[in-house]
């Protein structure tokens, strides 16, 4: 269960006022140090150490409602991205405001049912899906939780029947999926993830709808499939999804998808198929400085008038965004060990790095970071990287990890910080928690989840115990002849 925590509560406050510069739903600066609703950041690290999680409960609701009061000319069912934050109570939280889950894995899978989804809810992606995964997300006799799902609040794991989609990369793995659901006894619904050939124009490791990525099916191969599965006893091809990357920050790469999805909803109607299901994925922007990505609004101006007439005559259409609900929902607050003045550089050596936020380091990703409690002639300006204040001191800021690469910041200008400071690292709510790993024995960081004079500890700072566990006691898997003979 998560641990409620008695903080102080600043009374009567709203988001932004005082602040004179940062305006984040959920975040702002009042009297002089950060907050998050109405959570002085600094309780929350003193209570639970750092580095911590921070997610507001009022951020992921604005943005949740944004993106579906942008859609809701197609009625768009959001599908959030488990892998984005899958923290079980986010899930929750997602889930009571509506949300139906996009999955990747059967971990995720189990959590986003965990979490309260019906399966019918969730899409079911990935590239690699094994006959394992396939298995358990037709039917919970092949779960990986047959036996432990009741410790966690759910009895009907045996009836809860087949995953809502499955979205398919390959014809081989719907040859795998069909193979299995004839084997299981249970019909499997599925969506063919198109690769268009669209450049997202993102980074290199995050594109995902070019030819010469592994995802999805070449446009032109997706009719010849629709009609050698036609009247499959044991798969139902529902439609078609595409992700072509994320973050997108420009709407023409969607708007270019969704023309090449267009031409194949008509290519297959004309050859008697019935497509019911549009699926656009994920990879909606966000600001991580100001006002650099496209908002749910822009997207939808352009998207909504290619499908309304569609949806309208009972297309179902489906987004699975994770970035947009998450990424401005949480920070992380990291404390300040060292300052060392190198002969070219000054270090601010935290105790985040890359095992707390890859982001940085695998993409060059740039996230704003602002002191706690900064000195009063420097309060938290807009995220711009180089905000115009006076006496600012360029840093690099960098973590505990043996690695050059491991950084959050470089060459960032930063007011004047000293041992034992805390830092927060904006925009940190998507792909923070869930890419974080035990490099270099590190227990991954607790998570806290405040709605308004509350915070709750949503998972707990891993245990060194629990990273050993594993290894604890070895098995014998082999034994050499020679011992054998002994015998
Ligand atoms: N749907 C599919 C099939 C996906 O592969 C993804 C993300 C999403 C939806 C959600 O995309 P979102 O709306 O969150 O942008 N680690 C990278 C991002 C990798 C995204 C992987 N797939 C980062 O930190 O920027």
């Amino acid at each position: 269960m998560p641990i409620e925590m008695t903080v102080a509560t600043v009374a009567g406050a709203v988001a932004g006022d005082r602040s004179g510069g940062l305006q984040l739903d959920g975040f702002c600066y009042r009297d002089g140090r950060l907050v998050v609703e109405d959570v002085p950041v600094e309780e929350i690290a003193d209570a639970v150490g750092t580095p911590v999680y921070i997610y507001s409960t009022a951020a992921v609701t604005r943005a949740f409602e944004r993106m579906r009061r942008a859609f809701a000319p197609l009625n768009a069912q959001l599908h959030y991205a488990v892998k984005s934050s899958p923290n079980l109570h986010l899930c929750r939280l997602i889930r009571e405001l509506g949300g139906r889950m996009d999955v990747v894995s059967i971990g995720e899978l189990e959590r986003a049912w965990l979490a309260g989804t019906p399966m019918a809810d969730i899409v079911f992606a990935g590239v690699a899906k094994t006959e394992d995964e396939v298995r358990a997300a037709l039917d919970g006799r092949f779960s990986p939780l047959a036996g432990r799902a009741e410790a966690f609040g759910r009895e009907d794991l045996l009836t809860r029947g087949p995953v809502g989609l499955f979205n398919v990369e390959s014809a081989a793995e719907l040859e795998r999926i069909a193979m299995l659901a004839e084997q299981v006894g249970v019909p499997a619904r599925a969506c063919l993830r198109v690769n268009p050939d669209v450049d997202a124009r993102t980074h290199e490791y995050t594109t995902t709808g070019l030819e010469e990525n592994k995802f999805g099916i070449y446009a032109d191969q997706v009719p010849g499939l629709f009609d050698l599965y036609r009247d499959h006893p044991a798969v139902e091809l529902a439609g078609l999804q595409v992700h072509i990357g994320s973050p997108v920050r420009e709407v023409q790469p969607y708007v270019e998808t969704v023309k090449v999805l267009l031409g194949l909803l008509d290519r297959l109607e004309a050859a008697g198929h019935r497509p019911s299901v549009l699926d656009l994925g994920g990879g909606w922007g966000v600001d991580y400085s100001e006002g650099e990505s496209s908002t749910p609004e822009d997207y939808a101006a352009q998207i909504v008038p290619l499908l309304a007439e569609r949806a309208n005559n009972g297309l179902e259409i489906l987004l699975e965004p994770g970035r947009s609900i998450i990424g401005n929902a949480g920070v992380l607050i990291t404390r300040v060990q060292y300052l060392k003045q190198g002969r070219k550089k000054r270090f601010v050596i935290c105790d985040a790095g890359m095992h707390t936020l890859i982001r940085p380091a695998l993409y060059r990703a740039f996230h704003f970071l602002w002191p706690v409690r900064p000195p009063a002639q420097h309060l938290a300006p807009s995220r711009f990287e180089r905000p115009d204040l006076p006496g600012l001191v360029e840093c690099d800021v960098v973590g505990p990890i043996c690695e050059t690469g491991d950084f959050l910041a470089r060459s960032r200008p930063l007011p004047e910080m000293g041992q034992g400071d805390l830092l927060a690292v904006f925009s940190a709510g998507a792909y923070g928690v869930s890419m974080a790993s035990n490099y270099n024995d590190h227990g991954r960081p607790p998570e806290v989840l405040v709605d308004g004079a509350k915070a709750t500890v949503i998972a707990e700072r891993q245990h060194l115990a629990d990273l050993l566990e594993t290894e604890r006691s070895p098995r014998t898997l082999t034994t050499p002849a020679s011992e054998a003979d002994r015998e």
